[in-house]
């Protein structure tokens, strides 16, 4: 799909005042001073006791998207320190904020009341805070690193364990404030199609190619797919509703009428999306079980004041040992797909 319709605008943001973003200014200092690596840090006593003391309206807001997402799955915060920001790097890897920019430390305690980071040893090297920011070898890829649009996906559709939640923080927007982050919900679009089409894709009958960012290097061919699994789920009896997983890019429908049910399930989606730019301090966090995002195309010009988000994921549950690339670690080892 190369248009997407009009986006819905009935969204409302959380903006933090002057004195909030002053008290996370604070915390993010008293968290730079933790001395253990971020990955470790982030599962003291010291640091939930810093999430703790998030700003009220914050944390308040956060708990309430965890336990009672709206229908549309996506929270805006407004007003958070990001700290100076250096010239937008143009060659994919380059890490140049590290783990105690105070970016990275503001996602750990945002992401502290979700259940805490997560990271994959095959995407980005394991990073638990991610760096989002074009690259021209990458602009015409369904990549977080390209500028063409990118389709409706889940995040890391591929993987047993995929994040709860995917948050973005922009760092700087794009030149031309063009670029959308587009966040379609299940909940909004599921009503909108045929009972066979509901029961269609609850169905085993899809599959999904391993994304091009957990597969560089490799050949179109080479990628990995998953077991057949269903595109609709529904949630537990804790947190009901429907569930999504599919990637427009790599999700395939296994049978014409099945693959033809994710297209109307896709053009569905895009009928009830919503468009967020966002700005510098501006966060986007989006329930990855109930909806899908994409990002719109735009034009990067590669001078060092590029679009820069952070890109982070939250995650629930405990993590066994032997999915892990490091005892007491949050880190997916590259080899755990059979055993998460
Ligand atoms: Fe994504």
């Amino acid at each position: 799909m190369t248009t997407t319709a009009e986006p819905r605008a009935d969204l409302a943001a959380l903006t933090l005042d002057p004195s909030d973003t002053k008290r996370l200014e604070g915390l993010v200092q008293v968290a730079a001073r933790l001395t253990d690596p971020l990955e470790q840090a982030l599962q003291t006593e010291a640091f939930a006791a810093l999430a703790e003391r998030l700003p009220a309206r914050l944390r308040e807001g956060i708990e309430s998207f965890r336990d009672t997402p709206p229908d549309h799955g996506l929270l805006v915060v407004r007003g958070l320190p990001v700290g100076d920001i250096p010239p937008t790097p143009a060659t994919y890897g380059s890490n140049v904020l590290g783990e105690t920019h105070p970016s990275s430390l503001l996602v750990a305690l945002v992401a502290h009341p979700l259940g805490g980071l997560i990271g994959y040893e095959d995407e980005k090297s394991g990073a638990l805070v991610h760096d989002v920011y074009p690259v021209p070898t990458d602009a015409a890829k369904p990549l977080n690193s390209g500028s063409t649009l990118f389709d409706f996906h889940t995040e890391n559709v591929h993987h047993p364990v995929r994040p709860s939640h995917l948050g973005l923080l922009c760092l700087r927007p794009d030149h031309d404030r063009r670029a959308a982050t587009m966040v379609a919900s299940v909940r909004e679009a599921e009503p909108l199609l045929s009972a066979d089409d509901r029961e269609l894709l609850r169905t085993d009958r899809y599959r999904s190619r391993f994304p091009l960012s957990f597969t560089r290097g490799l050949a179109e061919d080479e990628r990995p797919v998953t077991e057949p699994h269903p595109v609709l789920t529904d949630g537990p009896a804790d947190a009901p509703g429907t569930r999504v997983r599919f990637n427009m890019h790599n999700t395939f429908g296994t049978d014409p009428e099945a693959q033809a049910a994710l297209e109307r399930l896709n053009r569905a989606m895009h009928t009830v999306h919503r468009a967020v730019r966002a700005d510098r301090g501006e966060l986007l966090l989006v329930d990855n079980r109930i909806v899908v995002h994409g990002r719109s195309d735009f034009t990067p010009r590669y001078d060092g004041d590029d679009r820069w988000l952070r890109r982070f994921y939250p995650y629930p549950g405990e993590l066994r040992a032997d999915v892990l690339v490091r005892a007491g670690g949050r880190v997916l080892s590259k080899d755990s797909y059979a055993r998460a």
